[in-house]
């Protein structure tokens, strides 16, 4: 790996999330059978230098590990096919150190854009250095989801008449919920129909008994968690998506969350911690935001 050269910024503390489930993709590239092989984790994880322990015990790893897996391999597979279905461009809210744009084998030309933190992108951008992906086109987008991040994207080329495969994977939990509904609403009012999107909703985060070290590792440091959906299947309908939830008989997710359905049950967990779906069609609640167009732009967050 190329070393970072110059002295970097830390990362503030929402950014150091990142590290951490790249170290988790990293650690999972390891197995023997793995959900997912991301070359480019250890390499961002080496080059973060020491960000800590993820937090919390054995029986907290253990669960985000899977998780993190389990996500990965599902998103991965979301986004290959809203490629191969006719979205042109990719949106990756609160990226982090997610590297889709380089490591999966896009079916056509696309637009992978990155939107994060300005200090989470310089440092991204710093160890991946002059290397660009064999058929996306990367583009990097330093935005605050609180404030007009739209107006960023759209800036940085993004395109609301194309149909779009949005993500959000990890990211909605760091936001208060009035900005995570904002950051929902502004996706669906720049999603022409045939758009699509993938999301981590925090079920029960809140609530499992084996994540409250991390949670009050995170709380301490400055990171909390502040965003949790009890029935994700009717919030994301109300702001203007269709979703459905991973089946558990899926193979891999039935092999590596078969064992934690008791606890989350256990936590009133109802499901939809990871969901797809696609943009409604005349939705009001879509049509709250002013869609973009032309050269005068509105986050409407
Ligand atoms: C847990 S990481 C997940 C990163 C990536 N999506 C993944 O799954 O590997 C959360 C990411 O959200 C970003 N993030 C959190 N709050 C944000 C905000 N207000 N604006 C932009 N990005 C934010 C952090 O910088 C971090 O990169």
């Amino acid at each position: 790996m190329s070393p970072v050269d110059s002295e970097p910024q830390p990362l503030p503390a929402v950014s150091r999330t990142a590290v951490w489930t790249a170290q988790l993709r990293a650690d999972e590239s390891r197995l023997a059978r793995p959900c997912v092989i991301d070359s480019w984790a250890a390499e961002f994880v080496a080059a973060a230098g020491p960000v800590g322990p993820l937090p919390g015990g054995p029986e907290a790893r253990a669960f985000l590990h899977d998780g993190v897996a389990v996500r990965s391999r599902y998103f991965d597979e979301y986004l290959l096919d809203a490629v191969r279905g006719g979205c042109s461009q990719v949106v990756l809210l609160g990226a982090g150190l997610d590297a889709r744009a380089f490591r999966l084998p896009w079916a056509r030309p696309v637009d992978v854009f990155e939107v994060d933190l300005p200090d989470l992108l310089d440092f991204k951008n710093r160890v991946v250095g002059g290397r660009v992906p064999a058929t996306a086109r990367r583009v990097t987008v330093a935005a605050d989801l609180r404030d007009a991040w739209a107006d960023a994207l759209t800036a940085a080329g993004f395109d609301p008449g194309r149909r779009t495969a949005w993500l959000c994977e990890g990211t909605l939990a760091y936001l208060e919920p009035d900005q995570a509904d904002m950051v929902v609403r502004t996706m669906a009012a720049n999603s022409p129909p045939g758009s699509e999107v993938g999301a981590e909703n925090a079920t029960s985060l809140d609530r499992l008994g084996c994540l409250s070290s991390c949670r009050d590792a995170l709380s301490a440091d400055g990171a909390p968690w502040q965003w949790s959906l009890r029935d994700p299947g009717a919030w994301w309908a109300e702001r203007g998506w269709h979703t459905a939830a991973p089946s558990m008989s899926l193979p891999y997710v039935a092999e590596r969350l078969t064992r934690y359905l008791p606890m989350l049950r256990e936590a009133g967990d109802m499901g939809g911690w990871l969901l797809t779906g696609t943009r409604r069609e005349n939705h009001p609640a879509g049509e709250t935001e002013e869609p973009l167009s032309g050269t005068k732009r509105r986050a409407g967050c």
